[in-house]
């Protein structure tokens, strides 16, 4: 694990949750298994190669690059998170064959075209700004033909429930989608409701053109 240069606002933030997050996320950020069973089945479908080259960002704890380890353990595996206090943990259950970095992600992030998926889970919320410099950054690392796999909070019609995720540093306003669905090659994409549709989160997959 390599150290980031400057701090940044999450890490306050996440100094605290770190410690609870595995413990407490299971009972709302959903969809993730669901995304990373789909993502694998892809994978698997029309393999590109014996290990694929798999990279989650925003990888947080590495609870989503354990279960990939699982599904596919030929793959090889980068996780990128710019919070030390998560990539500490993520480190503890990191397999033999996955590499992290500590870093926010961005174009230099990982080489040119070569990366067979990328996987974005419950991260691109949070990416405020760059959400949108980060997709960018996906296509530019994406193996042609590449996975784009995304499991994120969709929307909400309760203003009061969007301003508390807003203190949370996710932004819940639908915007996600609607980019992705322009700027990759759709393959499939879900949206599901959470808490009797308090929230909808979504289960994005795509390929770069
Ligand atoms: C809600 S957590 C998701 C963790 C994991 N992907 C999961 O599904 O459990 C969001 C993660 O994104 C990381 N993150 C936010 N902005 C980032 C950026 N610009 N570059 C890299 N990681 C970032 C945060 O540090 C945090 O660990």
């Amino acid at each position: 694990m390599t150290a980031a240069a400057t701090p940044h606002p999450l890490e306050r933030y996440y100094r605290l949750h770190a410690r609870i997050y595995d413990a407490t996320r299971w009972s709302f950020l959903f969809g993730r298994d669901r995304l990373l069973g789909q993502a694998a089945a892809a994978l698997q479908a029309a393999p590109v190669r014996t290990a694929p080259r798999i990279a989650e960002i925003g990888c947080g704890t590495g609870r989503n690059l354990a279960a990939l380890a699982r599904l596919l353990p030929e793959a090889a595996l980068t996780g990128i998170d710019l919070c030390p206090p998560m990539l500490r943990r993520a480190t503890a259950k990191a397999s033999p064959r996955t590499c992290l970095v500590c870093a926010a992600y961005g174009p230099d992030s990982l080489p040119p075209a070569a990366t067979d998926c990328i996987v974005f889970s419950y991260a691109l919320t949070m990416f405020n700004p760059g959400w949108d410099a980060a997709l960018d950054a996906a296509a530019r690392h994406l193996a042609p033909g590449g996975l784009l796999a995304v499991a994120d909070f969709h929307d909400t019609r309760a203003g009061w429930f969007r301003s508390w995720m807003g203190v949370n540093h996710v932004r819940l306003d639908g915007h996600l989608l609607p980019v992705l669905a322009a700027r990759f090659d759709t393959v499939r994409q879900e949206v599901r409701p959470a808490y009797g549709g308090l929230w909808q989160y979504f289960c994005y997959l795509g390929r770069v053109r």
